[in-house]
């Protein structure tokens, strides 16, 4: 089967398309014949090795952690699923991936598709999905009638982020560049600020909890624009961060709180339910397996409201 694979951290010329064994399922695996795969800044950041104290250093390593497809297989011990089913899910970025013809994995990684949605937008939901819904419920435990700044509101975790927001009852400030606005307005943002225009911290307004998307901003400057008792999120995973949070948070009203998404079967029906009442999923661009390349240079260079997807 084909497969995407690198041997060695780095940019986008690591990346090599193998041809591997179709993997055999375990008795408690299903095994999934891929229709699409959507890419995230996850998946880059770890290929670049800027995650390699958790990642390590075992070389080959797949890449891409959310698809969609068909059930192909299932093993002796698998009750939910049965061959030819449509369903979605996601693999743990740090020691697996997705960008392949086949996957096996557990039923815990996977649900049945909503029918009011296509392949590649299934594709587009677990990892971004689950980490908006956490940060938003997890993290800041989120209430009607708190602002919320999403710094970087156009990506695929701002997408969810914004409509998990305005669902819970937010006030929602997006900030974006201008070429990506109308998306954050068509996905319900209360306020659009562009960042070429606007340094967001010479706003007046504070608000109740930042969830800095755009991965620019620290929390030494954000505590200038949050209220009292606030929270400010932080998307970059690093060990180091937690602890020095941790430590931080003691003394502090004002919390800084590291994202380091779970990925939950629950969390995931949630969102399907969400998908069902007529959430919105924009796949901004697609690609075919073969321009994987370009695929991935496209998305670092950024811009693209939405996610990206790779038809296998
Ligand atoms: N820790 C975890 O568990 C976890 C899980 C998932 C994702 N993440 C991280 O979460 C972050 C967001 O992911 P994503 O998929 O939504 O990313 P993305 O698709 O790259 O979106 C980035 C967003 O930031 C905006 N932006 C760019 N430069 C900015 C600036 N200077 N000021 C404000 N906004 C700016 C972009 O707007 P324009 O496109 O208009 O420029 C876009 O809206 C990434 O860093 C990702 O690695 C972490």
């Amino acid at each position: 089967m084909k497969s995407i694979i690198y041997q060695r951290y780095g940019a986008v010329e690591v990346l090599e398309l193998a041809d591997e064994p179709v993997p055999i399922q375990k008795d408690n695996e299903v095994l999934v014949k891929i229709k699409s795969v959507s890419l995230n800044p996850l998946d880059w950041k770890i290929r670049n090795g800027e995650l390699k104290i958790i990642t390590g250093n075992k070389f080959p390593k797949h890449i891409c952690c959310e698809f969609s497809g068909v059930v192909e297989k299932v093993g002796t011990r698998v009750t939910s699923f049965q061959p030819g089913e449509k369903v979605f899910g996601f693999v743990n970025p740090m020691k697996e991936g997705s960008l392949r013809e086949y996957l096996a994995v557990g039923e815990d990684s996977l649900i049945h598709k909503p029918q009011n949605i296509s392949f590649e937008q299934a594709a587009s939901v677990s990892i971004t999905g689950i980490a908006a819904l956490q940060a938003l419920k997890n993290l800041a435990n989120a209430e009607k009638g708190q602002s919320i700044l999403l710094n970087g509101c156009t990506g695929g975790v701002g997408m969810f982020a914004i409509q998990i927001a305005k669902q819970l009852g937010l006030n929602v400030t997006g900030v974006c560049s201008a070429t990506t606005a109308s998306h954050a307005r068509n996905w319900g943002c209360d306020t659009v600020l562009d960042y070429k225009k606007i340094n967001i911290l010479n706003l007046t307004d504070r608000f109740d909890i930042i969830l800095d998307l755009s991965a620019k901003l620290t929390f030494k400057k954000a505590k200038t624009i949050m209220k009292d008792k606030s929270i400010f999120i932080d998307p970059i995973a690093l060990p180091t961060k937690m602890i020095a949070a941790f430590f931080y948070n003691i003394f502090s009203s004002k919390k800084h709180k590291v994202l380091f998404t779970k990925y939950t079967k629950n969390d995931l029906q949630f969102l399907t339910k969400m998908i069902e009442a007529g959430m919105k999923i924009e796949v901004s661009k697609t690609y075919k397996i073969s321009d994987f390349k370009t695929a991935f240079s496209e998305l670092e260079k950024g811009g693209i409201p939405g996610k990206v997807v790779i038809n296998i």
